[in-house]
């Protein structure tokens, strides 16, 4: 087998991002390259983001699709999006963390091909700050879901759960550190499940 039809075997995945990239790094250490899945390309909406220099250090192709340049026009920021991810023959759109909205045109064009990593257990604790607001309503545990995007926040059907426990006398960077463990545990293996169906 050459390289090009060894390539047809690989899983191609985009990333959108908008931050740290703390996903992004766990999806790169774990099966970029690898031979199953390869990251075909990260995008932002924020130039200059860890998640952009993560990736660029590694070799992957980026691009930022910022807010403004689009007037506020989420159909046609998102339609480039969706353009330059064809482009790049993903199979799977992976959010890790990102924090914009994804227009219905977006979440029709690639239906159940888009999957986002939420801290908390949904639907408890949708939307941003989700880890304070389990310690601040007093949850005896959280945890983190993967999960289908659709239009809303944080309201797709979700893949899979897993819990962390919340300690008594609750520790707001102790719980954030555990979550942020198993979300990078998580993600890269349910990744890996839509790798092995395809
Ligand atoms: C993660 O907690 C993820 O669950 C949420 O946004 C955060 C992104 O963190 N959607 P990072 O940029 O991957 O470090």
């Amino acid at each position: 087998m050459n390289d090009e039809a060894g390539r047809d075997d690989v899983f191609r995945i985009a990333v959108l991002a908008s931050g740290r990239g703390s996903n992004l790094q766990a999806i790169i250490d774990r099966l970029h390259g690898k031979g199953t899945v390869e990251i075909v390309g990260v995008a932002s909406d924020t130039p200059g983001c860890e998640a952009l220099a993560r990736a660029e250090s590694v070799g992957i192709a980026t691009r930022i699709f910022p807010v403004d340049e689009y007037d506020d026009n989420r159909v046609a920021r998102d339609g480039a999006i969706g353009d330059w991810i064809e482009d790049q023959a993903a199979k799977l759109i992976v959010l890790a963390g990102y924090m914009q909205l994804l227009h219905a045109t977006f979440v029709e064009r690639f239906a159940g091909r888009i999957i986002n990593v939420h801290p908390s257990l949904l639907p408890a604790f949708p939307g941003i700050g989700a880890i304070q607001q389990a310690l601040e309503a007093g949850a005896t545990h959280t945890g983190v879901t993967v999960h289908f995007v659709d239009e809303g926040v944080d309201t797709g059907p979700v893949i899979a759960q897993r819990e962390v426990p919340i300690a008594d006398p609750a520790d707001l960077d102790a719980l954030t550190a555990a979550v942020h463990a198993v979300e990078h545990e998580l993600l890269p293996a349910v990744i890996e499940q839509f790798a092995a169906r395809d």
